[in-house]
């Protein structure tokens, strides 16, 4: 355990692998199932309301796509390597749409229902949105939460309000902004920005979205486990060996992706992937303190290029979960997300943001003969300036 801390402290780039652990299991397989329905019942909305959902039967979903070219420039020797591609995620152009959805339509739902205008017909949120117009939602984010839950309420007619991290891209706000979304801008980090937006919401009485803890954004990311299932079984890969990388910035998208998959591709390793200056989740599980210890407490900074992924403190929900259900967790630096970042771009065309990569040092660490399915979590949405300054860099 010294050692680990101190690799940590000196901010190297290693994988830790988690020891044996009880499982705790809040959520059953019943409650994705429940999920997955609850979407579905959604999709004729989505697709009314988002032109971009059409194509896809209203369904929040990505392509998982073999990389064969990435694989040959990366080196890597064993197996074969897949993107699964939610950087290309309808609205949102990130992972973020997966819980956000969820948990926007789910307060939408029990609005209706306490209205009295819900009563288990499909629920068409553009005919009441008067109402919705009244109704706040907040949320705090390093970027891309905040741009899914801002970008989908407003769509839906929701009022919102979206509290920013000094790690948060300029163009994520403008976007907002330009959208409808209140902005609001702190200069601390992520956690400085929840308790923000917290407070702002408790004054307001205005429906707060708790990316540290809330169960709705969880099973939003669970499903895609479903998904995930299905395209790997179309493959013919089901019975494979199945290592997946995800990156991790709070824990409560890949801790989602990671406790739907512990039931329904229950062979599949979960590792995830957290900058060298922010291992918030890496810190918190293998210190068994979860929330109650952040980066800072040992000396590093949580600031990275990663927006994503710029968080100190990991989710109190999530890291409790996580033990005893993924393999393991790494850390890697900046530049070698931008790195990845260009050579994704060169070989396969793929149009990511520096979060999104950090799945690709994954196989490096396994280094087995394995399906390496790697979460590319964003970027459809980076103006092509950024971009440009991205491959720059
Ligand atoms: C692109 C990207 N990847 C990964 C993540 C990590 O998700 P989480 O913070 O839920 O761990 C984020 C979070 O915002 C992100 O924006």
């Amino acid at each position: 355990m010294k050692d680990i801390m101190d690799r940590l402290k000196k901010e190297e780039s290693f994988l830790w692998l988690q020891p044996e652990g009880e499982k705790e299991t809040p959520f059953s397989l019943e409650d994705i199932e429940e999920a997955k329905k609850f979407m579905e019942d959604f999709a004729p909305l989505l697709m009314e309301v988002f032109e971009e959902t059409r194509e896809g039967g209203g369904r929040i979903g990505s392509e998982l796509k073999e990389l064969p070219k990435m694989k040959k420039v990366l080196g890597i020797e064993g197996g074969r390597l897949f993107g699964k591609l939610d950087n290309s995620l309808p609205v949102a152009g990130s992972i973020k749409a997966r819980g956000g959805f969820f948990e926007v339509l789910n307060h939408a739902k029990r609005l209706a229902e306490e209205q009295g205008f819900y009563q288990g017909q499909p629920l068409n949120i553009l005919k009441h949105r008067d109402f919705y117009a009244q109704q706040e939602i907040e949320v705090a984010s390093t970027g891309n939460l905040g741009l899914s839950i801002g970008l989908i309420s407003a769509y839906l007619g929701f009022k919102v309000s979206v509290h920013m991290s000094a790690d948060a891209k300029e163009w994520k706000k403008a976007l907002l902004r330009e959208k409808g979304a209140t902005v609001y801008e702190y200069p601390g980090d992520y956690s400085a920005a929840v308790l923000e937006a917290r407070a702002a919401s408790e004054i307001k009485k205005s429906y707060f979205v708790d990316d540290e803890k809330s169960p709705y954004l969880f099973m939003g990311y669970a499903l895609a486990a479903n998904e995930l299932r299905d395209q790997l079984e179309k493959e013919g890969l089901l019975d494979e060996k199945i290592n997946v990388y995800i990156p991790c910035g709070v824990g409560g998208a890949p801790g989602g992706i990671a406790y739907g998959l512990s039931f329904i591709i229950p062979q599949a390793k979960v590792y995830f992937a957290e900058p060298l200056k922010a291992p918030a989740v890496l810190l918190g599980m293998m210190t068994g303190k979860h929330d109650e210890i952040a980066v800072r407490d040992i000396g590093l900074s949580g600031k990275t290029q990663a927006d994503g992924l710029a968080v100190g403190r990991a989710s109190s929900l999530v890291g409790p979960l996580m033990v005893g259900r993924i393999q393991g967790i790494y850390t890697l630096g900046d530049d070698e997300m931008l790195a990845y970042l260009k050579k994704l771009y060169e070989t396969e065309g793929l149009k990511v943001e520096p979060s999104a990569c950090a799945g690709f040092k994954g196989p490096y660490f396994t280094n087995e003969e394995a399906v390496h399915v790697v979460w590319l979590t964003g970027g459809r949405l980076v103006p092509p300036e950024v971009f440009e300054d991205y491959l720059r860099s």
